[in-house]
């Protein structure tokens, strides 16, 4: 493990430091992640009790190898920041244990056993969900007729994920806003510096939703309709071994996993093609490259930091050995501009090849379950948008990218755009 830079100096990368929590990652975090990558590719931070994971072959090892587990039960007492996610758990949450059953955090058959339903019945919506998706995309662009200027956060990468899940949940639309005000609320769940106002948004946010979800699911017990939901009863009565807890938190879980992260993935998409001309136009001239367009901005602009595996027993990785126990922290985006897999990674290119081998949705048993309907919204609505508004573009060229504090993710906290 080489800790030392060729200055002598300590490289002392620390967690929370490549993240947005610290303003120069949050303002660019590249620079810093490829000192990881080729420093110490395999990083031990002693205060976070973490090995920090920077290089791609590292994450692809660690992915495709199913000893790894999340549970972070089983990462070593050192392993603070992992062991943390059950200690920040807020007092008043109305059902606080139900976090034990997390298709996050369960490992090998219990894993399967809770998610694989869960995600078959997603994967059959998502199936068919090309059309509503449309329909949703084109309805959020109508409502912007008529406006010369808007934030395109608000108006669109936020709204248009929470009403694209609301509807495979079957949420009426008249409660599209409640529900999107507790998704906002339980983001506070990612600050690690909350103030006791966002503790009580937190916990009014999260109990708001598991009221509702709970109350859903027994509804469909009774008579199942045609959603989630209803799929999930039917699964049940079908002699499907799931508890009503993992069903209700694991749907809980799909919402909060699914929101922000699509909401920045198609920020990052506009603000990159914005400020890259030379790709939009490539676009332009050839509309088929938009599924590659939105890998690749996956895979430069990834918008979520880091995953953990905690490795359960004595291994190495990049010639370092690792103890059983390790809490490993995958930085995707570390890896995702590795030269080792895509050359001159640090360009933008949508006619790049094999974009899509980025690791921005994880990988191996627990790769994100959302990303087939994550890629279909981004391509809608970000390729409709181009087309509707051919003169779109930043309404505040040399303002600084507004990105978000919040450690764990990369997106834009507003995007302001002109159309006339
Ligand atoms: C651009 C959008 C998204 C990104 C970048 C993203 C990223 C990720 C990542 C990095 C993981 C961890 C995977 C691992 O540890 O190997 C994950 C897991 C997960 N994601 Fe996503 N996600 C996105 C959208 C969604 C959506 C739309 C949903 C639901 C509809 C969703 C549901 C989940 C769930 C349930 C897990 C946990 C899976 C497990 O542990 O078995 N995600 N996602």
């Amino acid at each position: 493990m080489a800790d030392t830079l060729a200055n002598g100096e300590h490289a002392a990368f620390r967690m929370l430091d490549l993240t947005a929590a610290n303003p120069v990652a949050r303002e660019d975090p590249y620079p810093r992640l490829a000192e990881l990558r080729a420093q110490c590719p395999l990083h031990r931070d002693e205060a976070a009790g973490a090995w920090l994971v920077g290089r791609m072959a590292d994450a692809r090892a660690i992915f495709t190898d199913n000893s790894h587990a999340k549970n972070p039960d089983r990462a070593e007492p050192a392993a603070i920041a992992i062991r943390r996610r059950r200690s920040t758990v807020p007092d008043g949450l109305a059902f606080p244990d139900d976090q034990r059953a997390s298709m996050l955090e369960l490992d090998g058959e219990e894993h399967a056993r809770v998610r694989n339903p869960l995600v078959q019945a997603l994967y059959a919506r998502i199936a068919r969900f090309e059309p509503e998706c449309l329909r949703i995309v084109d309805a959020a662009l109508d409502r912007l007729d008529g406006r010369a200027e808007f934030d395109l956060m608000h108006e669109l990468a936020e709204p248009v994920p929470v009403a694209c899940i609301g509807s495979i949940l079957g949420v009426p639309r008249e409660t599209l806003a409640t529900f999107r005000g507790w998704l906002n609320g339980i983001v506070q769940t990612f600050n690690p510096n909350r103030t006791p106002e966002d503790v009580a948004a937190l916990v009014a946010a999260s109990n708001g939703l598991a009221h509702y979800i709970r109350g859903r699911f027994d509804d469909a017990k009774n008579n199942p309709p045609d959603d989630l939901f209803g799929d999930m009863a039917r699964a049940q009565m079908a002699g499907v071994r799931l508890s009503d807890t993992e069903i209700t938190y694991n749907i809980r879980g799909l919402l909060i996993a699914g929101n922000v992260t699509t909401t920045d993935l198609i920020g990052n998409a506009v603000s990159v093609l914005l400020t890259h001309p030379a790709q939009l136009q490539k676009l332009r001239a050839d509309p088929s490259l938009w599924p590659n367009a939105v890998e690749e901005v996956l895979r430069y602009e990834a918008p979520v930091d880091f995953t953990w595996r905690i490795a359960t027993h004595a291994e190495e990785l990049s010639g370092c050995p690792v103890p059983s126990g390790a809490a490993l922290n995958v930085f995707i985006r570390a890896a995702n501009r590795d030269e080792a897999a895509f050359p001159v990674a640090d360009a933008f290119d949508v006619s790049r090849p094999r974009a899509s081998r980025h690791l921005s949705f994880g990988g191996g048993a627990h790769i994100c379950p959302g990303a087939p309907l994550a890629r279909m919204e981004a391509k809608h609505l970000v390729s409709r948008l181009f087309t509707r508004f051919p003169n779109l573009r930043l309404a505040e060229p040399d303002a600084p990218p507004a990105w978000c504090r919040l450690p764990g993710f990369r997106g834009l906290e507003t995007l302001p755009v002109r159309v006339d």
